[in-house]
């Protein structure tokens, strides 16, 4: 592995020093003395550096399984494309969601084996959301053992892979996402839940060691969904082999989009004013439907702690008279605005990191942005190593992994939001509940999560009784990371410097919390 291809820092910082040595210009050499000081942190918290020779001789297996049919899911990891260090055994393949000898729908996993054999006997599931994208942009580029992120010119290991901390599985699901197989049938979050423990039913009797183990469930984006409602029903309908103690997500959907997009969309802007420079006439104009829609004083009116009441719904919001559910007035709109001015004054604009900027970086499965390179999972020697069909393979699925009962065809989820149904009860039965929300992510926004949270009722009371302080969040050996808070079982967690992908974007920060959840440590706090 090349540092220097991942880091381009370290030619910079060359350059700097070469260029200025000598000049009367302090301050700039004093700089590039930091960047080469940054750079030298940054290679010993990434651990010790690969040698240039790759290192293909095979690592000792932590975990075997007995049952013949583990087998034919084996994945040796020296022998993975283009990944020239040995990652270890895992597991793949197609598993049906029920023992249904004719059963056509599977879901495609990854199993992982934790690196540290004490954490031997805890299993963490993980989805990515969408709905519809695969958690195989999870495994290679936020949390797996093997990371290949956005403009990595080749895959590296990944030194805050979560496989250190537990067994991970990373499952394409519901059916309908990435290699999995068949025809989607579900209307709702309970169905989706009921197929992925059917699924997990099945990989326990396949891999019968893990049965007993101790659980967690985590995901990101629309998993804000996915994640408490598979919880729920696991508590709900015992009978799985496995004990679930609490879940983990990030950036969720956990509400109404009007609470997650619309009201907390101009203070975002303006909060980054520097990445959202709109002109003074623009300006007015979104704050003019603000103030009219009842979105301008809302978080410093409602979003107090504790709550004083439930809250209300501003006058731009709509409610469909069938579903209840509820919208955004037309002319109340604010987050689709912003996002489509914004994109045109910086054609490198990223709704989940805004402060990313040009040149937008290559990401080698295709998302979000497609790319002139391969996409990885698409490639048949790929899908050849881990068992997956020969299909062509996207990120984010085109159709719909809903189905619309009247009409028979595709439909939308018809799910209550987790934070307005399920969560309370999911926290109540958890010993952990963990929350996190990058402050950088515009595609669902933190403060949005806040009103969310300020507006449920969990173990007795509402919301947060009491504020959450800023700067209380510390990542270990670095310092103040964002704010943290907990109450009643459940914690949240707002990282700094992080959009949507948490834990490819600061999988430091994410790394604390989920070792947390996993009860491997006592605060996801750290020190400094
Ligand atoms: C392995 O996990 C145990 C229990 O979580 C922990 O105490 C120990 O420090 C870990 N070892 C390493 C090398 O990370
Ligand atoms: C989906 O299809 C399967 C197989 O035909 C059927 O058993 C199941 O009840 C269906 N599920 C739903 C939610 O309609
Ligand atoms: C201000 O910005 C808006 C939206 O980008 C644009 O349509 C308008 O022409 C701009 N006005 C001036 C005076 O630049
Ligand atoms: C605010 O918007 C309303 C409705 O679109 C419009 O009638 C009014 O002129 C606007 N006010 C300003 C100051 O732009
Ligand atoms: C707050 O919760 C109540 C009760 O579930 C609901 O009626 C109301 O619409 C919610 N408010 C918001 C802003 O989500
Ligand atoms: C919904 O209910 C409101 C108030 O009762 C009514 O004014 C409106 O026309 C109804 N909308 C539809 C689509 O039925
Ligand atoms: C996936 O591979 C197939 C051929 O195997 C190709 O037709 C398709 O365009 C590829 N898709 C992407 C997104 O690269
Ligand atoms: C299902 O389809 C019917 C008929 O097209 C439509 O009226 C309804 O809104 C759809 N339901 C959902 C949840 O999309």
């Amino acid at each position: 592995m090349r540092l220097s291809t991942l880091f381009p820092l370290a030619t910079l910082a060359a350059l700097c020093s070469a260029r200025f040595s000598g000049s009367a210009m302090e301050g700039l050499e004093e700089a590039a003395n930091f960047q080469a000081e940054q750079l030298d942190r940054m290679r010993s918290f990434l651990g010790p550096s690969q040698a240039s020779e790759p290192q293909l001789q095979k690592r000792e297996p932590i975990m075997t399984f007995k049952n013949p049919k583990a087998k034919q899911f084996h994945v040796d990891g020296t022998k993975l494309p283009d990944v020239n260090f040995d990652a270890g055994d895992s597991w793949a393949g197609l598993m049906p969601i029920s023992s249904d000898p004719h059963e056509t729908r599977k879901l495609f996993f990854w199993f992982w084996p934790t690196t540290n054999a004490s954490n031997k006997n805890d299993l963490l599931f993980w989805t990515n959301g969408g709905p519809g994208c695969s958690s195989l942009e999870g495994f290679l580029q936020e949390n797996g053992p093997i990371s290949w992120s956005w403009g990595q010119s080749e895959p590296t290991p990944n030194p805050f892979a979560w496989t250190q901390l537990a067994n991970v599985v990373w499952v394409e699901q519901p059916v309908g996402t990435g290699f999995s197989q068949g025809v989607p049938n579900i209307t709702n979050d309970d169905e989706l839940a009921a197929q992925a423990v059917g699924f997990l039913g099945q990989f326990l009797d396949v891999f019968e060691e893990l049965k007993g183990s101790d659980f967690w469930l985590s995901g990101e984006s629309y998993a804000g969904f996915y994640v408490p409602y598979i919880a729920n029903f696991i508590y709900e309908h015992p009978g799985l082999a496995l004990n679930l103690h609490g879940i983990w997500i990030a950036d969720p959907s956990l509400s109404w989009g009007l609470v997650q997009q619309e009201i907390p969309a101009l203070r975002f802007a303006l909060a980054h004013k520097d990445l959202f420079p709109f002109n003074a006439s623009f300006y007015a104009q979104l704050q003019n439907i603000s103030d009219t829609c009842g979105f301008t004083d809302y978080l410093d009116d409602f979003v107090t702690y504790p709550p004083k009441g439930q809250l209300p719904l501003p006058v731009g919001a709509t409610i469909n008279n069938e579903t209840l559910a509820v919208g955004v007035r037309a002319d109340c709109r604010m987050h689709s605005p912003i996002q489509r001015e914004v994109s045109i004054l910086n054609p490198a604009f990223d709704v989940y990191r805004v402060s990313d900027t040009f040149p937008t970086l290559w990401s080698v499965i295709g998302f979000p942005e497609s790319t002139q390179q391969f996409v990885y999972f698409n490639r048949t020697d790929v899908q050849d190593a881990i068992h997956a069909p020969h299909i062509d393979w996207v990120t984010c699925s085109d159709g719909s992994v809903y189905t619309n009962a009247t009409r028979n065809g595709p439909g939308r989820d018809t799910s209550v939001a987790s934070m307005l149904s399920v969560m309370p009860n999911v926290i109540e039965k958890s010993v952990r509940t963990v929350v996190v929300h990058g402050l950088a992510d515009f595609i669902l926004v933190a403060e949005g999560t806040r009103i969310a949270i300020q507006n449920m009722t969990w173990n007795g009371l509402q919301g947060f009784q009491t504020p959450i302080e800023p700067d209380s969040f510390i990542v270990d050996n670095m310092g103040n990371f964002g704010n943290l808070h907990q109450e009643r079982g459940l914690t949240y967690v707002e990282f700094s410097y992080s959009g949507h992908m948490t834990p490819q974007f600061v999988p430091w920060a994410a790394f604390q919390t989920i070792s947390f959840l996993l009860g491997k440590r006592d605060s996801p706090s750290g020190t400094f």
